[in-house]
């Protein structure tokens, strides 16, 4: 007989979050393999326009960041919090590397995998290019990486994760990446801003089916994982924009009464009919809400720089001194 070795962190977080009022999962455990997957192909498609406005500050930009990450010349090693593919990165990275800037790479991702893929093709894109692959959770990892030397060390998040942090964990989240950093060290973040609804609601309510497939992904990740019996078709996916305080949010509502059990347990949850489920916050920011960020987590913001339609942002910020 097969022995299943239990996530507890995600059944304890699973329960906590469907015995919550109203009901939530958390969006970090959208990443499986078949997430993972998905999540490239929301990427590709043309409705989710983050992909290629990061990239087109990257392209477009690229002289300028190199000067506010060296200070001329100087010596710097990018650390990249979540890589993922880091797809988006090669391209600054090819830029300095032309410019033969002093530099290496350091990309840190929880997923083994994924920092094999990135290596393979960082290794046959950047020929010569110094790059150190770390896997594991960011707090793991990072104080290695503080004791690495003195070098200066830019620590870049980007993509608009942390749009998918609440205000107060994005607040806790940049204040622990702080303790971290030494003096000299930069903090690089990627902002998805405020625009258009029409352009904001179709990158998560798309007519491809991805984005749904993508959050009813993680009640097939808690069935397989901890044992449950979600009838996948009887939920479904409900995005929402609310221009005032830029959030867009996710929720898979049921669409009956019904019972779910935990089958790891032996706790089951009662569902409503059209209860919704709280998946995930794409936080969307103005350049206030980024310097007010900056202030509350005690960095001082240096510079930012947008793409050619102003839809997304990328920031430089310098810790406080205390
Ligand atoms: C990873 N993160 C920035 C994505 C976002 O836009 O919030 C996750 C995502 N969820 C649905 N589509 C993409």
């Amino acid at each position: 007989m097969e022995v299943k070795t239990i996530n507890q962190q995600l059944l304890t977080d699973v329960l906590n979050g469907l015995t919550h009022r109203p009901k939530y999962l958390e969006s970090k455990y959208f990443y499986d393999d078949e997430g993972s997957r998905i999540f490239q192909q929301i990427m590709q498609m043309p409705e989710y326009y983050l992909t290629n406005s990061e990239y087109d500050i990257f392209d477009r930009k690229p002289e300028e960041i190199l000067q506010w990450f060296s200070f001329g010349n100087n010596p710097v090693d990018i650390i990249e919090l979540g890589a993922g593919d880091g797809f988006k990165t090669r391209v600054l990275l090819r830029h300095f590397m032309n410019k033969e800037a002093d530099m290496r790479y350091m990309p840190v991702d929880i997923s083994e995998e994924a920092n094999r893929r990135l290596l393979a093709a960082a290794q046959k894109e950047l020929p010569g290019l110094y790059i150190k692959p770390y896997t594991g959770d960011f707090f793991d990892v990072l104080p290695q990486i503080q004791m690495i030397d003195n070098r200066r060390k830019v620590f870049m998040f980007l993509g608009s994760s942390i749009g998918n942090f609440d205000q107060q964990d994005a607040v806790r989240f940049f204040k622990h990446i702080g303790q971290f950093m030494n003096k000299e060290d930069l903090l690089f973040t990627g902002f998805d801003m405020k625009k258009d609804p029409a352009i904001v609601l179709p990158a998560y309510d798309d007519p491809h089916g991805y984005t749904a497939a993508f959050n009813l992904n993680l009640l097939k990740r808690i069935n397989r994982e901890l044992d449950a019996d979600f009838d996948v078709s009887a939920f479904k996916h409900y995005a929402t924009y609310n221009p005032v305080s830029g959030e867009a949010k996710s929720y898979l509502i049921s669409k009956k009464t019904q019972k779910v059990s935990i089958g790891v347990t032996d706790q089951t949850i009662h569902f409503d009919n059209w209860e919704p489920i709280f998946m995930e916050v794409s936080q969307k920011y103005d350049e206030d809400m980024i310097r007010k960020l900056a202030n509350d987590s005690h960095f001082s913001l240096l510079h930012n720089v947008a793409d050619e339609k102003h839809y997304f942002m990328n920031s430089l910020w310098r810790k406080n001194i205390i």
